[in-house]
């Protein structure tokens, strides 16, 4: 899958890998309004695998972050990820796309919280066109200082 290939290894091997100029052709999609919108980014030629799409390790990166905001908000100190519970890879992601992290809680345990993500994708001179780019689900867990599960208060 192009967007799971290697990112460029070397310091210089990405000026060396040229981004992939082809449009990506999707069906515009509504943004959630069931989610809340907890980062936007934009990925640079750096963060580019040997295709020139975006690596997917990459977004994945960018969706543990995403997905932590509002369980952050309940946990109120620290937290592990304990599972990507599924991840999908809906369309490939471009240098200079501004990607939108919407993010909302699907289940709360009693040390877990349950956090769906989806991407959506902005081309920098389409702006207002939204593509779905990905989707994810992800499971945190409240922890204590010796790396325990501890109990969640629900605010
Ligand atoms: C997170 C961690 C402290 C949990 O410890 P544990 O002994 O597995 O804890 P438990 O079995 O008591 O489970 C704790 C909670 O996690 C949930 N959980 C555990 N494994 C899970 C899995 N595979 N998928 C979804 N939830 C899971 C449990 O259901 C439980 O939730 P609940 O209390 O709301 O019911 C431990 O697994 C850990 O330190 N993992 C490494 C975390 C890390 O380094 N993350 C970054 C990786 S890059």
């Amino acid at each position: 899958m192009s967007t799971a290939s290697s990112p460029a290894s070397s310091p210089n091997a990405s000026s060396a890998i040229r981004s992939n100029p082809a449009p990506v052709v999707a069906p515009r999609v509504p943004l959630p309004t069931d989610k809340e919108l907890v980062l936007k980014v934009v990925p640079m030629p750096a963060d580019c695998n040997a295709n020139g799409d975006i690596f997917g390790g990459w977004v994945m990166a960018q969706v543990d972050v995403a997905g932590s905001i509002v369980p952050a908000r309940y946990s109120r100190g620290r937290m592990a990820t304990v599972a990507v519970n599924q991840f999908i890879f809906k369309q490939p992601v471009r240098v200079g796309d501004i990607l939108s992290f919407f993010a909302g809680v699907s289940r709360i345990g009693n040390t877990s919280i349950t956090v769906q993500v989806e991407v959506y994708a902005e081309r920098y001179d389409t702006q207002g066109h939204y593509i779905k780019v990905t989707e994810a689900s992800l499971t945190y867990v409240a922890i204590d200082e010796q790396g325990r599960p501890r109990p969640i208060s629900r605010i």
